[in-house]
């Protein structure tokens, strides 16, 4: 794909030369950088053509076959097939794909299963829990009673000990299990017997890993969780947005949790990119591509660890990866930033035991890294050794910057996220 040659491309260069300019020069950022965030990916182009299509246009509050709006016959199917592809690709017996993102979808997961002031067990912030999960500038944080479980200190895995014992102790309403930071898999049936010994709901958020389960590449939080929460835009390779899967019990709760409780009208346009994707990840070879991304991120954390960098828990089980770069004389935000001077893209972040309290250095200590995005591009383990090493290179300051951007251009020369 060619987004300049689109004839929409030319539309817009013609109508808003300014805004045409910026999409080319994100659509070159993104084409000539290493996009190392965890969270990324390149969306096909049968993805993009859904997004940008004129369901764009279309108002849909409800559900197929009981919308609020007239002229859903033909919108309604894209909704359909995207809730049956979904149930079919996890295995689950309920799909809702209208949450506009992986937050709105947590949220519709506390409105379907708690009241405001009831207490949540969730990984905490600084051991790799997400903003949901209880943040106090989140609206998770100042609606519910969190009680945050850690990881280990030695090992940096989730600490299940502390986990049961908090969960006897607090009786929770819900227990969360899910992470944005944390590389190894979760134990999800450790969770379902802990949420069944203390009578508790078992919410999955299942937003990273999702696109791993998705190609068998991940254990799978479904068969375990009354609520899946996930997004669709990481490993799983689709359009920005969320899902929520659940059994037939919680169906009704669940979507009316999204709509009318949580949000207005669907976007279509974002749904039937969702069953695209679903359909893509259905196949063989998304399958190896998951396997692929894992492999991936296994030899680019081992590579990390060789170049001096300390990863989180010794490696990596996901897509996923988290280090200290002090052994290198940097903290994350320095590192990030020295990186995206470089051409390579991450993210810094908080380090389990080790960033402290105050929130913003805690913010400041590690750095978060993926492999979904450089996989969709067919790199392999030969380039992920190649990336540790001028990572660290640059960090070291053995490597010029303009020398290792170079290096990044051939690099991404070789792999164009659109070829052609
Ligand atoms: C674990 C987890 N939950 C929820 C979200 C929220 O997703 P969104 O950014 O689509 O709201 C994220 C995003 O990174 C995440 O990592």
């Amino acid at each position: 794909m060619s987004v300049t040659h689109v004839p929409e491309a030319d539309v817009l260069r013609r109508q808003d030369p300014e805004l045409a300019e910026i999409l080319l020069g994100e659509r070159e950022r993104q084409a000539t950088t290493l996009q190392l965030i965890a969270a990324e990916n390149f969306i096909s182009p049968a993805v993009l053509a859904a997004l940008g299509s004129p369901l764009a246009n279309k108002y849909a509050e409800g559900y197929p076959g009981a919308r609020h709006h007239g002229g859903c016959e033909i919108v309604d199917l894209a909704e359909r097939i995207a809730v049956d592809r979904a149930r079919a690709l996890f295995g689950a017996e309920h799909a809702n794909v209208q949450a506009h993102s992986g937050s709105s979808a947590m949220l519709a997961a506390y409105a379907a299963l708690l009241r405001p002031g009831d207490t949540v067990l969730a990984l905490g912030l600084p051991d790799g829990g997400h903003l949901t999960h209880g943040s106090p500038v989140n609206f998770s944080g100042r609606w519910f009673d969190f009680i945050p479980y850690g990881v280990d200190a030695e090992t940096g895995l989730i600490d299940h000990d502390q986990v049961r014992t908090l969960a006897r102790g607090h009786r929770p309403k819900a227990i969360v299990c899910g992470s944005t930071a944390y590389p190894r898999h979760i134990d999800y049936a450790f969770f379902r017997e802990v949420a069944d010994a203390t009578g508790a709901y078992l919410i999955a958020d299942a937003a990273h890993p999702i696109g791993l389960v998705a190609g068998g590449a991940a254990p799978s939080p479904v068969p375990y969780a009354d609520i899946v929460c996930a997004t669709t835009h990481k490993v799983l390779r689709g359009p920005r947005g969320g899902m929520l899967l659940c059994g037939g019990a919680l169906a009704e709760r669940v979507d009316r949790a999204v709509f009318p409780f949580t949000q207005g009208g669907a976007q279509m346009h974002t749904i039937a990119a969702k069953a695209v994707a679903f359909g893509e990840a259905a196949t063989p070879a998304f399958a190896v591509y998951a396997h692929q991304v894992v492999a991936n991120a296994r030899v680019l954390a081992a590579a990390l660890e060789g170049e001096g960098l300390s990863v989180t828990t010794g490696g990596t089980d996901t897509h996923l990866i988290t280090a200290d770069p002090a052994p290198l004389g940097v903290d994350g935000r320095t590192a990030r930033g020295q990186l995206a001077a470089a051409g390579m893209v991450l993210d810094c972040c908080a380090l389990p035991h080790v960033s402290g309290t105050d929130v913003t250095a805690a913010h400041a200590r590690g750095l978060r890294l993926g492999t979904a995005a450089l996989t969709t591009q067919g790199m392999r383990e030969e380039e992920m050794a190649r990336i540790a090493a001028l990572l660290a290179g640059v960090l070291r300051d053995e490597i010029e910057t303009r020398k290792a951007r170079d290096e990044v251009r051939e690099l991404t020369l070789a792999f164009p996220p659109y070829p052609g």
